[in-house]
C-alpha cells in the first residue's frame, strides 16, 4: 500500500542562513536552497544580529522562489509550510516566519511553527531525491544534539517526544570550537577551522584536562577552552611558536571524547536502539568516524550539508506535526527562546 506522498515547503531563518526547502513525506528532499551570510560576519568573527536580520529580508523571497523552481512545484502542489519559529535570533526568526505566514495567507496552506533544534534532530531522517533511502532511525533512541548553541543528551522514545538527559552548562560544543578557533588566530566558523588545522596535528600533544560534573549527562566546554588558553599563553611567554596543529587536535579529540563516552553511556543505560547525532558539530570529521566505528548501536548522522542549518530539516519535522494534525494560526509569534524540552524530566 502506497501511503499518501506530503509535500512541505521549509522556511529556516534563525541565525545567519537564508533557507527553503521543498521535502516530501517527511525525508525526500526534494530542493534545498541555503543563503549563508558567513561571509559577511566572519569579519566580526561571530554573527552580528542587525546584520543578519537586513540580510534575510533580502534573501528569503529569492530563496523560496528557487526552492520551489528547482523542485519543479508551485505553492498550489504543497500540502503546508513549516517554518522556524525559535530558538534563535528575534530579528532574524520573525524574518521567515512572517514570509512563511504571507505565503499560508495568500495560498491558504497550513503552517507549522517548528522548534529549530527539533529540526535538527530530524535532519537523521532525510536523503536527497533519486538516492536509496536509509533505514528511518527507530526508537527508542538517544539524540546527540550539538550545534552553535546547544549541546543535548536526548532521550526519545517516539516521534516527537524529548526527555532531556542532560545539556551543557556552559558554552555550546559549537561554541567552543569557535572560541578556540579564535584563540589559536584561525577563521570563523571555527569548527571547520578547527578541523582543517586538526588534521595535521597530533591529538595526543596536549592532554586537556576532563570537566568533572555532578550530572552524568551533562557537559561543560568552557573550562576546555581556559585550558586552551592557558596552554597558548605559556607557550607565547616562552617564546615558543604556536603548534597550532596539534593544540587543535587536542582540543577537537577532548571534545569528541566526551561527547562520544557520554553518548554511549545514556544509549546502555536507556536501552537505546539506535544513536542520532546531530546539528552543526555533526559535519566535524572526527566525531563522525568516533561514532561510525562503534558498532553496538546503529548511528544517523545526516549528510554533511545538512548538519548546519537548512530549510529541509525544518520541513522533515513540521511533516510530523502536520501528519498529527498538529498545526498554527497565523497569530502565533517567534519564541527566540525556546526550549525543546521545557524542564529536565528524567
Ligand atoms: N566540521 C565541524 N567541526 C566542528 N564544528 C563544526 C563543524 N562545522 C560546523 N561546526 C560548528 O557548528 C556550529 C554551527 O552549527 P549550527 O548551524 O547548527 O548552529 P546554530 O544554528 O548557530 O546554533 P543552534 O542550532 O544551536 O541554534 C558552529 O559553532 C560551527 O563552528
Ligand atoms: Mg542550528
Amino acid at each position: 500500500m502506497k501511503t499518501t506522498e506530503y509535500r512541505i515547503l521549509g522556511i529556516e531563518s534563525s541565525c545567519d542562513e537564508t533557507a527553503a526547502a521543498v521535502v516530501s513525506s517527511g525525508r525526500e528532499i526534494l530542493s534545498s536552497v541555503i543563503a549563508s551570510q558567513a561571509d559577511l560576519h566572519a569579519q566580526f568573527g561571530g554573527v552580528y544580529p542587525e546584520i543578519a536580520s537586513r540580510e534575510h529580508i533580502k534573501a528569503v523571497y529569492a530563496t523560496v522562489d528557487q526552492a520551489l523552481q528547482q523542485a519543479h512545484l508551485e505553492l498550489a502542489d504543497l500540502d503546508a509550510i513549516a517554518v522556524t519559529r525559535g530558538p534563535g535570533l528575534a530579528g532574524s526568526l520573525v524574518v521567515g516566519a512572517n514570509m512563511a505566514k504571507a505565503i499560508a495567507l495568500g495560498s491558504g496552506l497550513p503552517i507549522i511553527g517548528v522548534n529549530h533544534l527539533e529540526g535538527h534532530i530530524y535532519s537523521a531522517w532525510l536523503y536527497a531525491s533519486g538516492n536509496v533511502p536509509g533505514p528511518e532511525p527507530q526508537f527508542p533512541l538517544i539524540a546527540l544534539l550539538v550545534s552553535g548553541g546547544h549541546t543535548e543528551l536526548i532521550l526519545m522514545r517516539d516521534h516527537l517526544q524529548y526527555e532531556r538527559l542532560g545539556s551543557t552548562v556552559d558554552d555550546a560544543a559549537g561554541e567552543s570550537f569557535d572560541k578556540v578557533a579564535r584563540l589559536l588566530g584561525l577563521g570563523y566558523p571555527g569548527g571547520p577551522s578547527i578541523q582543517k588545522a586538526a588534521q595535521e596535528g597530533n591529538p595526543k600533544a596536549f592532554h586537556f584536562p576532563k570537566a568533572k560534573l555532578s550530572e552524568p549527562y551533562n557537559f561543560s566546554f568552557s573550562g576546555l577552552k581556559t585550558a586552551v588558553l592557558r596552554t597558548v599563553e605559556e607557550l607565547k611567554a616562552s617564546g615558543k611558536a604556536l603548534p597550532v596543529a596539534d593544540l587543535a587536535a587536542s582540543f577537537q579529540q577532548a571534545v569528541v571524547a566526551v561527547l562520544y563516552e557520554k553518548t554511549i553511556q545514556a544509549a546502555e543505560e536507556f536501552g537505546a536502539r539506535e544513536l542520532i547525532v546531530a546539528g552543526g558539530v555533526s559535519a566535524n570529521k572526527a566525531l563522525r568516524e568516533t561514532f561510525r566505528s562503534q558498532v553496538n548501536y546503529k548511528v544517523h548522522i545526516p549528510h554533511i550539508s545538512l548538519c548546519t542549518d537548512n530549510a529541509a530539516m525544518i520541513a522533515a519535522a513540521g511533516y510530523q506535526h502536520f501528519i498529527r494534525k498538529q498545526l498554527d494560526d497565523l497569530s502565533f509569534d517567534v519564541l527566540p527562546n525556546w526550549p525543546l524540552v521545557a524542564t529536565m524530566e528524567v
